[in-house]
């Protein structure tokens, strides 16, 4: 079982316990005692296995477990010992084991509130917290039923209860030590990138598209999604002039993967003001790096991206030789980008198909017909790739895989999520069944070229409630925090940096660093054994633990992000700054 089953099978089993115990106390205290001691016994079970399922999530990992261990177990432990042997007691009136039973389901509805609106790291408020609302629940539901505690039972009810809230309410709502990022910070940048050789001009704005023969608003740049594809020679420098005509919430242009200078990154509000309607903003920047990119607006970039401000950058080597073609997919008012292409290529060229991932989840890629390598991942070209045949790649949002095969006499096509996009003739494969690649066992491996690290980072990726700003949101979370009040991450010119980033959600995170490229050390313990890795985009699954580590070598103020543009948006954002 993987962790990240396990996570959904202990919440389906804690909503259970709860409700067995919350529907055998009210069974009871309706008299209806088959009913009651039937519902009793599961939540008994449920109970019981739970202990199974914490104790295994606390092996994977003290983070998937924390608040499980500390609040849940010793919560569940106590309506276990008090609703137990009241079960066991048959005879007398049903309504007598209302209120343990009640006491058990409020002690494991606490517990579960607690894993789904506070989550990791557990702390001492929130245990407090639930402390408090079972007694008061438990006390409330003595009195409705008439049971007559003593007059000093119910006093010590409410001092525990008054106590445990007022604690408990103190320390969750301390605010955890977050240095504000200081959002006018300006970084210099020592490097001139000389007179540019590559000049382009993207205007933003309101545009009606067609997509499969439908008519589709859109935000386009040039009036076209994807916007025009951006291409340069390694060496080039390229100058885009960006101007926005009508979009009212402003744009940017951030170059996803492109570890630019920190000032060309596009990040509102860090490095640069959004352009507004009938502002423009010049961007330049050497293009050191091959490979295959894109960029997009990051000004309000869920709704910016989605709407179709994006397009693709391409930075060869050499001048192309053969076919070399770019497959940007995306979902525009949820239509399938692009629109299928065919076309014939003569036996023997070579082909390169660029794949891009510009979408907030990920996608399944299979190409038929042909034996292909996975020549680069997110720009950089991996060692000693080999031959695949008959099997699917996943490309994680934001993420890109350059396929290269040489095209065969027979038909060769692309398949995303079992659509045919780019064809050289008719393919009729069942790409479905087919294995899917791990990219960390494919290649050659290096040594790696670090074995000590100046500075380490765990992101614990959660969801949880949020109550620092106007109004209470259910964020994602990054440490138990949503953005704006995520420390940012502190590290030096030079710094060999490693990050731990630990999904206990249940829910994909694919996670990017601005600025650097990291190389995977491992995922869920196992070291990665095939090409290095350099990536920039990586789903973080539920229950997965990937270790990364990169060179701190780009100065400047770097988001730090999942690339699920919506979980961004909704607290999933940090950053990364230099001393
Ligand atoms: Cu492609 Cu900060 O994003
Ligand atoms: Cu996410």
């Amino acid at each position: 079982m993987t962790v990240g089953s396990l996570l959904a099978a202990d919440l389906v089993i804690a909503v259970l316990a709860a409700a067995g115990w919350l529907g055998g106390g009210a069974a009871s205290a309706a008299r209806r005692r088959p009913l009651a001691r039937g519902l009793a016994a599961v939540a008994l079970l449920a109970t019981v296995v739970r202990a199974i399922t914490i104790t295994a999530l606390a092996r994977a990992g003290w983070w998937f477990a924390a608040e499980k261990v500390l609040i849940a177990a010793p919560l569940s432990l106590a309506a276990v010992l008090v609703a137990g042997p009241r079960l066991l007691r048959t005879p007398g009136d049903p309504r007598s084991v209302a209120v343990p039973l009640l006491f058990a389901g409020y002690a494991n509805s606490a517990a579960l509130l607690v894993t789904v609106l506070h989550g990791y790291p557990a702390s001492a408020g929130a245990g407090l917290l639930a402390v408090a609302g079972v007694v008061t629940a438990t006390a409330v539901s003595w009195r409705a039923l008439n049971a007559r505690p003593s007059r000093a039972v119910s006093r010590a009810a409410l001092v525990v209860a008054v106590a445990a809230l007022v604690t408990g309410t103190g320390l969750a709502a301390t605010p955890a030590a977050a240095p504000a990022v200081p959002h006018d910070h300006e970084y210099r940048e020592a490097r001139t990138v000389g007179e540019p050789t590559r000049r382009f001009t993207l205007t933003a704005g309101t545009a009606t598209v067609s997509v499969s023969g439908r008519d589709v608003a859109a935000w386009a740049f040039n009036g076209q999604v994807p916007g025009p594809e951006l291409t340069a020679t390694v060496g080039d420098v390229l100058e885009v002039t960006l101007r926005n005509r009508d979009i009212a919430r402003g744009v940017t242009l951030h170059w996803h993967g492109y570890d630019v200078p920190n000032s060309q990154d596009g990040v509102p509000g860090v490095t640069q003001a959004a352009v507004l309607p009938g502002q423009e903003f010049v961007y330049r920047f050497r293009a050191d790096q091959a490979g295959t990119y894109w960029y997009h607006t990051h000004a309000v970039s869920d709704v910016g991206v989605r709407k179709g401000l994006y397009g693709v950058l391409v930075v060869r080597p050499a001048p192309v030789t053969g076919v070399d073609v770019t497959v940007p997919v995306h979902t525009l008012s949820g239509l399938p980008l692009p629109a299928p292409r065919t076309e014939p290529v003569e036996a023997g060229t070579p082909v390169r198909l660029r794949l891009v991932n510009t979408d907030s989840t990920t996608h399944r890629y299979a190409l038929a017909g042909a034996p292909f390598q996975v020549a680069a991942i997110d720009g950089s070209d991996l060692q000693g790739p080999t031959s695949l045949v008959d099997t699917a790649v996943l490309i994680p949002a934001g993420g890109r895989y350059d396929l290269v095969f040489t095209a065969p006499a027979t038909p060769v096509a692309l398949f995303v999520d079992g659509r045919a996009v780019y064809s050289t003739g008719p393919v009729a494969t069942a790409t479905g069944a087919w294995p899917v690649l791990d990219p960390l066992t494919y290649g050659a491996a290096s040594p790696a070229p670090w074995s000590r690290f100046d500075r380490e980072f765990t992101l614990v990726l959660d969801r949880g409630l949020d109550l620092h700003g106007l109004l209470p949101r259910y964020a994602h979370t990054v440490n138990g925090a949503a953005d704006p009040d995520i420390p940012p991450q502190v590290v030096r010119p030079g710094d060999i940096v490693r990050f731990t980033i630990v999904n206990r959600s249940l829910v994909v995170h694919p996670w990017h660093l601005h600025g650097h490229h990291v190389l995977v050390l491992s995922r869920n313990g196992e070291p990665a054994t095939g090409s290095p890795l350099w990536l920039d985009s990586f789903d973080v699954r539920p229950g997965d633990v990937w270790v990364v580590a990169f060179r701190a070598d780009n100065p400047g103020m770097w988001a730090n992000h999942c690339h699920n543009l919506a979980h961004a948006d909704a607290g999933m954002t940090l950053h990364l700054m230099y001393s």
